[in-house]
């Protein structure tokens, strides 16, 4: 049981209802509730295997050796899993994305999914569902949305341990199975991580208060709305919480800024869209790029439309996915 690679895929997703904020770093409870929807198109692959002659966990990403504060987040994920399941054996972890890393994509919600489902399985899936969704939002805020498909909420819970800090299925993708375009800007890495960028606003900005307080309220709205299926009511609450966490993040001190020109020009588009018809709103992650939630019968059009905007290097249509698995 302990030395066959086992591998699992996940999905990444993508808040409507933002986790911006820690209520406890060490832990990493998140200062505010999330709702989430889950993509398909996009995969992270991870392959784990516990293997007696190894002296340190090694990680791979892409078939590389995986940069230190990487590893580091691997192995302290996987030292719970040690620690749970009472075995002493170090692993090996290989994962790759079909899409780029640490861009605003979510790759670390996907990852981190993908890691704890497989390193379980490989284990002889000692840990259930709930238990997996701690582990992998403490090892990142949003990665245990990404074990479930459709509609996810990750709970801000109220305990000091975070036993009530976990990621649940709210609705499955066929209760509504809207569409999302991604808009690609810019392929860069990010100057500033969501957790560096996330403890700099709580330290700095003047709107964090209200921003943790809006938080009950948002969910309630979101939840309300994808319950009766009701567009345009995701939408305003969706992009409402968007901007919020991006006006936070630039009234920082110093400012702190993860939007580029195109950004900017794709919010116009959509609000123009939106105008003409389409069912479209977006929301926009620690990263540049811009993710449109549509109707099916208008993710085409909407597609073609964010396409022609200046600055777009390329779009990626997804519909809504399913949780993690494990694939062998
Ligand atoms: O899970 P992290 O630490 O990568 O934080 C994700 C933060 C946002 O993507 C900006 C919002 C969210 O809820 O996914």
């Amino acid at each position: 049981m302990h030395n066959k690679p086992t591998s699992a895929i996940a999905h990444p997703n993508i808040a409507l209802i933002k986790y911006w904020g820690k209520r406890n770093k060490a832990l990493n409870l998140p200062a505010t509730h999330s709702l989430s929807i889950t993509l398909n198109t996009l995969v992270t692959t991870t392959s784990v295997s516990f293997l007696e002659d190894l002296s340190a966990d090694q990680v791979n990403v892409e078939h590389q050796p995986a940069d230190v504060n990487f590893s580091q987040r691997v192995s302290t994920c996987l030292s719970q899993f040690r620690t749970l399941s009472n075995t002493r054996l170090f692993a090996k972890v290989d994962t790759s994305n079909n899409f780029p890393t640490a861009a605003g994509l979510a790759s670390s919600a996907s990852g981190f999914a993908a890691l704890v489902t497989a390193a379980n399985a490989a284990l002889g899936s000692p840990l259930d569902t709930r238990m997996l969704a701690l582990l992998a939002r403490q090892a990142s805020g949003s990665a245990g949305r990404s074990l479930f498909g459709g509609y996810a909420i990750q709970h801000r819970g109220e305990t000091n341990n975070g036993s009530d800090s976990f990621a649940e299925q709210l609705w499955p993708a066929k209760h509504w199975p809207l569409e999302v375009v991604i808009a690609i800007t810019s392929t860069a890495k990010k100057r500033i991580g969501s957790s560096a960028g996330m403890l700099h606003c709580a330290k700095t900005s003047p709107y964090w208060g209200n921003w943790v307080e809006q938080s009950d309220t948002d969910i309630s709205s979101a939840k309300a709305a994808i319950e009766a299926r009701d567009f345009a009511a995701l939408a305003d609450i969706s992009e409402a919480s968007c901007l919020a966490m991006h006006a936070v993040m630039q009234a920082s001190r110093p400012w702190l800024l993860y939007w580029n020109a195109a950004t900017v020009e794709l919010i116009h588009a959509v609000r123009s869209m939106r105008g003409a018809g389409l069912a479209v709103f977006f929301t926009i992650d620690a990263g540049p790029q811009l993710k449109a939630v549509c109707l099916p019968e208008d993710a085409a059009a909407v597609e073609a439309q964010l396409t022609s905007v200046a600055g777009v290097k390329r779009t990626i249509r997804c519909q809504l996915g399913t949780g993690a698995r494990v694939t062998s």
